[in-house]
């Protein structure tokens, strides 16, 4: 097992990575101010892990109960979110019971969320069972639900209590959620590491052969730079938003499109090589760049076009992302491949070349889920 911290004083906290994590109560029990857990998961990862891990926590005299929730990014709403605090409510859940988020980012985002509000603040603890929350998600306290109107836009930053990152859930990962994990994985790379984006193409296929230590690899250098850029910017106020990359063109797809159609990391691979081709036709960065994203996200079983939807639809969804400033839409563009920056100052011309070549009109590599 390998521990990374995120430091942020007293709220500090551990992400274990490793297999067998799902049998270790002794890594769960120090962090339960009270010996009480709910678990939420969904209707795919309860029947996989649930009985599992509830078993892991009762042996160890902890009374868990749980809540299964429906399964994809379309129940990622208030809705489902009222499920949560009905159950809390009928099992008389207090405040310092813990709730536990085991499964994807969908389940971690409303359960981090959930915790946030229930008798406004609970203890959480993130499980985390697909590659792109082991990678991203469960990690830095962003949590929410999505607004027909926008993705993630109500929510809350709310940090866990730990990360418990179990490598051999990802055993039972469809092989399409897998390759959506791996565009939060490359993101590190292209944002702010040029040696980890050679050493990903270097390692495709053993990562996408779910080679154990490969993948054991990715996931501790992508925590890695996820907990040094939050330590660093809990609340992006500045850095932090580097970590949207291609998100706001990506968002626009997954709204667009509508939710669950483009997997979120799906929709982030095409969304990068819309920020790519932007910054190409600012003169940022050199097509040769562009060509190894895209041939990378091929690789890893990418979309790297992005569907036919119109520069209205694009414009539209991307006006409500949260890095907008005064009206302005803000993009992560490239100085180069392993550098990023956030700006509000692009060419509005090229913008539309971008969307007319990338986003409109071309056909993408789109599967329906
Ligand atoms: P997801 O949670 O929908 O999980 C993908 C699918 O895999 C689901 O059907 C799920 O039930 C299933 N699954 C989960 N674990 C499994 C396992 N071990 N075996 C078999 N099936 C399993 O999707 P995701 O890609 O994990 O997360 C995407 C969500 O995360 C989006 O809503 C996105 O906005 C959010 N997100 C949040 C952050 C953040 O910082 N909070 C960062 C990135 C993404
Ligand atoms: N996934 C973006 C962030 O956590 O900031």
């Amino acid at each position: 097992m390998q521990t990374l911290t995120v430091s942020l004083g007293d709220r500090s906290y551990p992400i274990h990575i490793g297999p067998g994590l799902l049998d270790r109560a002794d890594l769960v029990l120090p962090h339960l101010p009270q010996k009480r857990a709910v678990i939420v998961t969904n209707t795919t990862v309860g029947p996989l892990y649930l009985e599992r891990f509830s078993k892991t926590l009762r042996d160890a005299g902890i009374q868990v109960d749980a809540v299964v929730l429906p399964d994809g990014e379309a129940y990622k709403n208030w809705e489902t979110l009222n499920l949560i605090f009905d159950a809390l409510l009928t099992q008389r859940a207090e405040r310092k019971t813990t709730l536990i988020a085991l499964g994807g980012g969908v389940i971690g985002d409303l359960t981090g969320f959930a915790a946030a509000c229930y008798q406004r603040g609970m203890p959480f603890i993130q499980v985390p069972t697909t590659l792109l929350a082991q990678v991203d998600s469960s990690v830095g306290g962003k949590t929410g639900i999505n607004h027909p109107l926008g993705k993630n836009m109500i929510g809350a930053f709310y940090q866990p209590q730990l990360v418990l990152a179990d490598t051999d859930t990802l055993s039972t990962l469809p092989q399409r959620e897998l390759s959506a994990g791996m565009a939060e994985v490359i993101k590190y790379g292209l944002i702010r590491d040029e040696a980890f984006f050679v050493w990903l193409e270097q390692n495709a296929d053993r990562l996408m052969a779910r080679d154990t230590e490969a993948l054991i690899h990715a996931i501790r250098r992508s925590c890695e730079h996820k907990a040094e850029v939050v330590a660093a910017d809990e609340r992006e106020t500045g850095q932090r938003a580097l970590l949207n990359l291609g998100h706001t063109f990506g968002h626009a797809i997954e709204a667009g499109m509508g939710y669950g159609v483009w997997l979120h990391g799906e929709a982030v691979a095409a969304g990068t090589m819309l920020a790519a081709d932007l910054s190409r036709r600012m003169g940022l960065i050199h097509p040769t760049d562009q060509e190894r994203m895209a041939a990378l996200f091929r690789r890893t079983g990418l979309p790297v076009a992005a569907p036919s939807l119109s520069e209205a639809v694009y414009m539209d969804a991307m006006g409500v992302d949260k890095k907008v400033e005064g009206g302005r839409i803000r993009f992560v563009l490239f100085r180069r491949l392993g550098e990023a920056f956030v700006s509000g100052d692009y060419d509005p011309a090229a913008l539309r070349e971008t969307l007319t070549a990338g986003g409109c009109g071309v056909e993408a590599a789109h599967r329906p889920a």
